[in-house]
């Protein structure tokens, strides 16, 4: 065979393998393993043809060169051409990689501002990555993320993989059944083990406000950062509400182990959220993986130690995936109610400390309370207007969550967005508007 037959050929198995194999549904997770497949495949087909057949092996690598050349020429040329999203408008290289839109975000991490700023430049619809759009269109709230909306979640919620966080389901069938155990825990009504110990929870809250208070006296006429002190008060109460023990960040004002390990792995989520292929290699190699590692192997301790959380765990025979759900569980005990609420919390005092109007009127209503406990505060209108419009203005996931249009379409208004698209609706560009 000729030497340029060979290479043609290459390119054409390059090519195919795109066409065939990789254009057709997810891959992320199996990116080592295809990795490995690939390099067994080349040392077999190098040792083979050079013992065999006496080709060379420079040859042989030159037939693989070209061969992930024509699956990158192919990749590429669909993207930017041919690809079902190609009538919508955005940056010409986000079409080709989700590098784009991850490099745009690199310095600060705040992909929500860059999103915004795409919006202004290219409108409501924007293709922010080669099979990803952003729709900044309040339509789509409700086709996205309505209870009968017929998405799915898309590739981000396999970040934690092999562990799958109650949140991070993506089968929702799967979703409800583990979902029952929740319910159960954060139901006041009916008796279960776990309401009873929600329940229980006050006092612990109230020792952590009292030391936050005492924190703050401290530091009177000084400026506080208040980032920090919520942090520790939300991971100090999270601690002990969960795990049943604390790092005592409050008391000692020091961020302790679990804070420090935790803000890597929220790094890692919003560093990755749009290339879920690159996650798994940095979790598999020696080195790399070291506080990756080091972060479940501390989860795994916290949750060894207690018992009451194993309860609906025990009564089945246990697999390597319960253990894996476990964790998963785990994970979303500790962030779900600490940086969610500490985020809240700072953005709450923030516009406090810039409307004295807004700071006496919710005064005046706690004033004429005949005691402040949860149940009257619920009362206060004021207040849950001041918490639902900081988090309008700052919300918890302010570039989108995605989710993964049916394989038939999906219409939103006049809009047709094609089958199996990572779709996102930027809560922050929504909830602010564009150009504001
Ligand atoms: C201001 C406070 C909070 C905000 C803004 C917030 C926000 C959110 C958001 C946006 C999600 C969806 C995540 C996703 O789909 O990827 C979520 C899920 C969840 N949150 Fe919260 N959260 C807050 C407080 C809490 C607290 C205090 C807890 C419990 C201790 C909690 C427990 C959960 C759980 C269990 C889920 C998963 C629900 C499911 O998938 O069925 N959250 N939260």
């Amino acid at each position: 065979m000729s030497a340029n037959l060979a290479n043609a050929l290459a390119i054409a198995s390059g090519i195919s393998a795109h066409v065939l194999i990789f254009r057709v549904g997810e891959w992320d997770v199996a990116s080592p393993f295809i990795l490995i497949f690939y390099l067994m495949i080349f040392v077999t087909g190098v040792s083979i043809s050079h013992t065999w057949f006496q080709v060379p092996v420079l040859d042989t690598t030159k037939f693989a060169g070209y061969h992930i050349f024509g699956l990158y020429l192919s990749i590429l040329v669909y993207r930017a051409f041919h690809h079902r999203l190609s009538k919508y408008p955005g940056p010409f290289l986000a079409r080709l990689t989700n590098f784009y839109i991850t490099t745009r975000s690199i310095k600060k991490l705040h992909l929500f501002e860059e999103i915004r700023i795409l919006h202004e430049e290219y409108g409501d619809y924007v293709r922010v990555g080669p099979s990803e759009l952003s729709i900044a269109d309040p339509e789509a709230v409700m086709a996205i993320h309505g209870y009968q909306s017929p998405t799915t979640k898309g590739p981000w919620y396999t970040l934690l993989e092999p562990r799958v966080p109650l949140n991070m389901i993506r089968n929702k069938e799967e979703h409800a059944r583990r979902r029952k155990v929740w319910d159960q825990g954060f139901s006041t009504r009916g008796v279960s083990s776990l309401n009873l110990a929600l329940l229980g929870y006050d006092p612990r809250i109230t020792t952590a406000i009292s030391q936050l208070l005492n924190a703050i006296d401290k530091q009177r006429s000084k400026p506080i950062d208040v980032t920090k002190w919520f942090t520790f008060f939300t991971f100090d109460i999270m601690e002990s509400l969960a795990f049943n023990k604390s790092s005592n960040m409050l008391a000692g004002g020091e961020e302790g182990y679990a804070l420090r390990s935790i803000r890597g792995e929220m790094y890692n989520i919003a560093f990755f959220a749009h290339l879920p292929w690159l996650l798994p290699f940095l979790k598999r190699v020696p080195i790399l993986n070291h506080s990756y590692l080091q972060f479940w192997v501390w989860v795994q301790d916290q949750i060894e130690g207690r018992v009451k959380l194993l309860e609906a765990y025990n009564k089945s025979a246990k697999t390597r995936k319960d253990g894996w759900d476990l964790h998963g569980d785990a994970h979303v005990i500790i962030i779900a109610g600490s940086d969610t609420v500490a985020a809240a919390l700072t953005h709450i005092f923030f516009h406090l400390a810039h409307d004295p109007m807004l700071v006496r009127a919710l005064q005046r209503e706690f004033d004429a309370l005949p005691d402040l406990t949860p149940e009257s505060l619920q009362t206060i209108d004021l207040l849950d207007a001041v918490i639902n419009e900081t988090l309008r203005l700052h919300p918890p996931i302010p570039s989108g969550n995605q989710r993964v249009t049916p394989p038939e379409g999906l219409r939103i208004g006049n809009k047709f967005i094609p089958g199996n698209i990572i779709v996102q609706v930027p809560q922050y560009t929504v909830f602010r508007g564009i150009g504001r």
